[in-house]
Parts: structure tokens; C-alpha cells; sequence
């Protein structure tokens, strides 16, 4: 794995170099623990099966050539490179992408790095995947756009959930589950959160909706998007959870695909 090259350049609308530096910072903090919250790595077979069973799922025959946006420690992109794609990780944050080349180094898998911005990627992709990144995105629709010309031919693969303000009844029920986390005094997922003018200025900063996700796809040039929920996903997660827990539930997963 070895190749790391350097993208430069912002977004075609780009937010001034202080706030993306506020983001850098923030995911550059966030590597040293990212992993050790389950539901950034899932350490549970079953859970780990269920996503790999997705990817191959929803990803075309390897090998394939994989862009993987924001791909910060890696969990997508290990899961592609084992299924035999040729797998291309790009993200802003130098930290979070030595953690995946250790990762991808114990396990001998190849994994091309790339430091850069996620509206300027590389370019001759046959999939471009994120997992958790247009919400932090500035201009989400301009990244889609360049998505699309990364892969012109290729698909689009989004793995999202349900978040903020996007269902009132699921952010009550994520509302509880933080409640019980606090009780039980387990760790928080992140080291700290966005600064609210920060989280103001990204557009889907307040959640993902489903609608709003495979709308700003056709816009950006993306056809044919298929929205399907990650049952087998959340069914491995719920399987995982004390029965308490289990009465909360999990986060709603799901993916958009598109051509
Ligand atoms: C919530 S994490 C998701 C990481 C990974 N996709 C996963 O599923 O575990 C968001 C990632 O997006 C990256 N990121 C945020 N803004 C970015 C940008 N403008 N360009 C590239 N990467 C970005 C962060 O560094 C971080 O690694």
C-alpha cells in the first residue's frame, strides 16, 4: 500500500480554509479512538459479516476499481480490498488514513491513500462508496457532482442512517440510548463535537434524510437510485444488546445506489 499522494484544493464553493481546517483538526483528534466505539468498527462477527455481506451486495464483481470518500480508518475500504476490489481510500485527515494503513498493513491487503478534499477526488473509478460523510460535507451536492465524473460510467454507493432531526420518534429513541450510555458511564463515540457554527454551515448538518439524499444524486447526474434499508445490518446490531437496550433499538441504516 504504500502510495500516499496529496489532492489539493477545496470545493468549488468552498467555506474558507479556517473551517475546513476546524474539521481537519477535529478527525485528526478523533483517530486515536474512533475505532474503539462499535459502531464506527463493529468487533462482532456477525455484525462485521452482515456489512461485508452488504458491500458485496451492493458493490459490482470484483474486482472492481472503489473510491472510497472520507474513508478515515478504513472500515469500508478493508472490507472492499478483502472482497478483491482495487481499493482507493481519500480523506482530508492524515490521521485517520494511518490508521487504516496499519490496518490494511497487518492484514497485507493494498489500499491506495490519498490526503485530499472529497470534492476533489481522483478520477477513473467504477464505484464511488462513503459511509458518514456528506453530512460533513459543505457543498454535498458538489461532491456528488464530482463523484459522478470520479466514476462516469460507474456507481454510486451511500451508507447512511437515520439521524437529528430527520424522524422525531428516532432521534426520542437515540435520545434514550444516550441517556443509558451516560448511566452506564461508557465512553462517548467521538472526542468532543462540531463548534454550532461549524455544524451550521453544512447543509445536511442536522441528518440525512433518505428523500433528500437520492434527490441531490439525480441532481448531481446520478440514475436510477434504489434506497434499501440495512436490516441484516441492524438485525446482527440488535443481536449484540442487552434486552434493555434491545427495547431502543438501533440506529435505522440504509443505502442509496444509483448509476
Ligand atoms: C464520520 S467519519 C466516517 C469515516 C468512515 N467513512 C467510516 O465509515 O468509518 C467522517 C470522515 O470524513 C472525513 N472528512 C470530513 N470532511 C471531509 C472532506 N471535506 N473531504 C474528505 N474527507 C472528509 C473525516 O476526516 C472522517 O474521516
Amino acid at each position: 500500500m504504500a502510495l500516499n499522494e496529496e489532492v489539493s484544493g477545496t470545493g468549488a464553493s468552498g467555506p474558507g480554509r479556517n473551517l475546513e481546517e476546524e474539521i481537519r483538526r477535529f478527525w485528526d483528534a478523533d483517530a486515536p479512538t474512533y475505532d474503539d466505539s462499535s459502531s464506527h468498527r463493529p468487533r462482532d462477527p456477525a455484525v462485521l459479516a452482515a456489512w461485508t455481506a452488504a458491500l458485496a451486495h451492493l458493490l459490482p464483481p470484483a474486482p472492481a476499481r472503489v473510491l472510497d470518500v472520507g474513508a478515515g480508518t478504513g472500515f469500508l475500504s478493508l472490507i472492499a480490498a478483502r472482497l478483491g476490489h482495487t481499493v482507493t481510500a481519500l480523506d482530508l485527515s492524515p490521521q485517520m488514513l494511518s490508521r487504516l494503513q496499519r490496518v490494511a498493513r497487518a492484514e497485507d491487503l493494498e489500499i491506495e491513500v490519498v490526503t485530499g478534499q472529497a470534492a476533489s477526488p481522483p478520477e477513473g473509478f467504477d464505484v464511488v462508496m462513503e459511509r458518514h460523510v456528506l453530512w460533513t460535507l459543505f457543498d454535498p451536492a458538489d461532491a456528488l457532482g464530482s463523484w459522478r465524473r470520479a466514476a462516469p460510467n460507474g456507481r454510486l454507493v451511500l451508507f447512511e442512517s437515520v439521524w437529528g432531526s430527520v424522524d422525531s420518534l428516532e432521534a426520542l429513541r437515540s435520545r434514550a440510548r444516550q441517556v443509558l450510555r451516560r448511566l452506564r458511564s461508557e465512553p462517548s463515540a467521538h472526542h468532543g463535537s462540531y463548534s454550532d457554527s461549524l455544524r451550521q454551515s453544512l447543509p445536511l448538518g442536522s441528518g440525512t434524510p433518505p428523500a433528500r439524499l437520492v434527490q441531490m444524486a439525480g441532481a448531481a447526474g446520478w440514475h436510477r437510485a434504489r434506497l434499501e434499508r440495512l436490516r441484516d445490518i441492524e438485525w446482527a446490531e440488535r443481536c449484540t444488546l442487552s434486552p434493555l437496550e434491545r427495547l431502543l433499538g438501533v440506529q435505522p441504516r440504509f443505502s442509496v445506489v444509483a448509476d
